[in-house]
């Protein structure tokens, strides 16, 4: 397993539309173990593949708050979906940032497990949100997104600001 760099807003890599994965196999089960190993660490509950520069379907998340439930969703789909919800969310790609952004309540999701079986399981609480955000990373898109150019514009500047406050990192030779 490795750590794997999680790309940052406004970085146009994270604007790829990812493609079906073809093969569940041992390449992708080792990719996927570096993300929850990156994931854990960060710390987030969930993280799509396009954030680290893999512009393939598949996420994962665990919402719970001992490392106890992992999931991982590999060519997700929502089939059906019901309600509205309005929840904070923030983001390992947008960091520091929390709006709040509308949600269906429910959903059911059909995707292939980490052994390549196909499954179809309905979804609420904060694992619904999550799986819906980590989705939106497949397709391009952002939390941000949903928020006004304004309020977009103002995010990008306070980020680049915070990095050019960072000092430069000392040379790890
Ligand atoms: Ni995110």
């Amino acid at each position: 397993m490795a750590m794997l760099n999680i790309l940052e807003f406004p970085d146009p890599r994270l604007r790829t539309r990812a493609v079906p994965v073809e093969t569940v196999d041992d390449e992708l089960r080792r990719l996927i173990d570096s993300m929850f190993e990156t994931m854990y660490a960060a710390p987030g509950i969930g993280l799509a593949a396009t954030q680290v520069d893999v512009h393939r379907r598949f996420l994962v998340a665990d919402v719970s708050t001992d490392k106890s439930d992992p999931q991982v969703l590999i060519n997700p789909e929502i089939v059906a979906s019901e309600g509205e919800m309005i929840n904070e969310e923030g983001c390992l790609s947008v960091p520091g940032i929390y709006a709040e952004v509308r949600r269906a309540e429910k959903i059911r999701v059909r995707y292939l497990d980490r052994d390549g079986n196909e499954v179809e399981r309905d979804m609420d609480g904060l694992l619904a949100v999550c799986v819906q955000h980590e989705m939106d990373h497949l397709e391009g898109r952002l939390f941000v997104d949903y928020l006004s150019e304004a309020k977009r514009q103002k995010i990008r500047k306070r980020l680049q600001k915070e990095r050019r406050q960072q000092p430069e990192p000392a040379a790890v030779l």
